[in-house]
């Protein structure tokens, strides 16, 4: 085996994709004296860094089941003039994570409660904070089966772990009152060790009405809201924002 073979065989065993890809042409830097050994070495490797890099963040973004894959600068902040910008802007910072604080989204639905979840989400997954994105419901779906299998604990433990949860959609779907219990257990292990966001469509004084119990709900609430952000949303619905134009227009 010639001694080049030999080399690329062993930079295919360690996986060096991009040095593999580049070293030709570093070779001849070489040979043509435009580079020393040791500056071809340090790009070919700085290459390989970068890639590697790239490829952990996009690994993080994909484990962390986001619905779609939607930017801060995607979103229309003129057509939500509630929203403060400078408030979101501190969020994309991740400053909240550190401080182990909650987000708590508050809104009527398409008013882009989901969306700017999501795109801090992505922000906190590509920095390699462990994140997951689910909705309020299959969360308890979850739970539950575990529960019936007698490894509800594991499962807490597993959920509690995350740096970021995201739970979305609370106040949709009605939720039973083993669930509720459930969904406590979670936020109690959570609270003040990760952050958490929560999207809702319900004010927080009729939480009582989706977890069917008052003393339930306020120990739910006081634990969320004890260091916390909380961005209400009084608007339109982006979704219908189209059809309301044609609506006007119409008239
Ligand atoms: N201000 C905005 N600028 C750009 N796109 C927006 C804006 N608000 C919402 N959208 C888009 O509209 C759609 C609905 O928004 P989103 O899913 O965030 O709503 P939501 O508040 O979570 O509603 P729901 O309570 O029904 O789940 C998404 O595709 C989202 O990207
Ligand atoms: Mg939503």
């Amino acid at each position: 085996m010639s001694s080049y073979v030999y080399l690329m065989n062993n930079l295919e065993k360690l996986k060096l994709q991009k040095v593999k890809e580049h070293i030709d042409s570093y070779i001849e830097l070489v040979a043509r004296g435009e580079k020393t050994i040791v500056e071809a070495l340090n790009e070919l490797l700085r290459l390989e860094i970068e890639y590697q890099e790239e490829k952990a963040i996009s690994a993080c973004v994909k484990v962390a089941n986001f619905p779609f894959f939607k930017s801060l600068e995607e979103f229309d902040f003129n057509f939500q003039p509630t929203i403060n910008k400078a408030v979101i802007r501190d969020l994309m910072t991740l400053r909240f994570l550190d401080k182990k604080e909650n987000i708590l989204f508050l809104g009527n639905p398409g008013v882009g409660k989901t969306h700017l979840a999501v795109s801090i989400g992505i922000e906190a997954s590509k920095k390699r904070n462990s994140t997951y994105f689910i909705t309020c419901h299959d969360l308890l779906s979850n739970l539950k089966k575990a529960q019936l299998e007698n490894r509800l604990e594991v499962r807490l433990k597993h959920y509690a772990k995350y740096k970021l949860l995201i739970i979305d959609e609370i106040g949709y779907l009605p939720i039973m009152e083993d669930e509720s219990n459930i969904f406590f257990q979670l936020i109690n292990k959570r609270y003040e060790k990760n952050s958490t966001i929560i999207t809702t469509n319900k004010e927080f004084s009729k939480w009582s009405e989706i977890f069917g119990d008052v003393v339930i709900a306020n120990a739910i609430l006081d634990r969320l809201l004890h260091h916390s952000t909380v961005i209400k949303i009084t608007g339109r619905s982006y979704r219908l924002k189209d059809k309301i134009d044609e609506r006007n227009e119409k008239k």
